[in-house]
């Protein structure tokens, strides 16, 4: 058992808001790291870490990547495109290969919704959810809290907007939940057909006006549109959802003066949200990446049994 007393980290809702809070709390000591010359401690020296890749990703694999050095780990990289998976290798298959090899904490990102959930039933390692189909991207999450924590110093009370394709986004299913869970109120907007009445369930507002909505937010989390996981036509076309959802210079008028603009990436620049918007000192979009390595930093460390930090040497 570890500081956050469970095996693995799977999805938002199985945590505990002080679990929540324990990892940003740690996060915060590993990002004082950054600003050393030498960046890296020994908390997982003579640990194993796997990244088990079966989706593209860049930000999440490098950041879990830099994680895990910074933590002294041993790394293995695994790409499924040059794995035996190409050879027809079963999930359960390469599962009892990492268990052979010992691998002490995998990292998994997967195509289909609840795989992470499978591999940890059947190995003893500690397995992270690093985004499994439309259901859970829990380590985007928890780093989009800790990241609009340590601009506004709480999430409670604040209304976040989360703007987009809602309905093929494992970020908007976890950032629901850990908004939600940390005590803000949360506002879905975009087409009817990307943000539909079932969200409702969530305990969330739906809005398909974003002018109408903007004024009243204090984050907004702009999503893409997710064209690689749609099936039909989900809207007319992109210049007409740009002139709709878009964030753009315009509407970022329209907000509160001290407004919070987050993207979890990949952007894309021009359809859901302008360059003026993006790079603006409004945008954390760069923090939320900065503070991806020092949530995962603290997820692996009190995954491996590591206790609540008071100060790193
Ligand atoms: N935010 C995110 O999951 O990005 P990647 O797909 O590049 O990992």
């Amino acid at each position: 058992m570890s500081g956050l007393q469970r095996k693995d980290l799977l999805d938002i809702e199985s945590l505990s808001v002080d679990e929540i809070k324990l990892i940003c709390e740690s996060a915060k000591y590993f990002k004082d790291l950054f600003t050393r010359s030498v960046k890296t401690v020994p908390v997982l020296r003579g640990k194993t870490v796997c990244l088990l890749f079966y989706e593209p990703s860049t930000r999440t694999r490098i950041s879990f990547e830099l994680a895990a050095k910074r933590l002294s780990a041993d790394l293995i990289n695994i790409s499924v495109q040059t794995s035996s998976v190409v050879k027809g290798e079963s999930l359960i298959d390469t599962v009892h290969t990492l268990e052979a090899m010992k691998a002490d904490i995998i990292v998994m990102r997967h195509a289909v919704s609840l795989a992470p959930h499978f591999l940890s039933r059947n190995i003893k390692s500690s397995v992270i959810n690093a985004g499994d189909g439309f259901h859970a991207h829990p380590t985007q999450a928890l780093l989009d809290a800790y990241s609009l924590m340590e601009k506004r110093g709480n999430i409670e009370g604040l209304h976040i907007g989360i703007i987009g394709d809602i309905l093929h986004s494992r970020v908007a299913r976890s950032d629901i939940s850990v908004f939600k869970m940390l005590g803000a109120k949360v506002t879905l907007c975009g087409p009817p057909t990307l943000v539909p009445d079932e969200f409702k369930q969530y305990g969330v507002e739906i809005a398909y006006d974003l002018d109408e909505i903007l004024p009243d937010l204090d984050a907004i989390q702009m999503l893409r549109i997710q064209k690689e996981r749609q099936k039909g036509n989900m809207f007319p076309s992109i210049r007409e959802y740009h002139k709709l959802f878009a964030l753009t210079s315009q509407r970022l008028q329209r907000c509160k003066k001290d407004v919070v603009i987050m993207h979890p990436g990949p952007m894309n620049r021009g359809v859901e949200i302008q360059d003026a918007v993006a790079d603006s000192p409004s945008a954390i979009i760069n923090e939320q990446v900065t503070n991806g390595v020092a949530v995962r930093m603290a997820i692996f460390y009190l995954l491996a049994g590591g206790v609540p930090l008071e100060g790193i040497a």
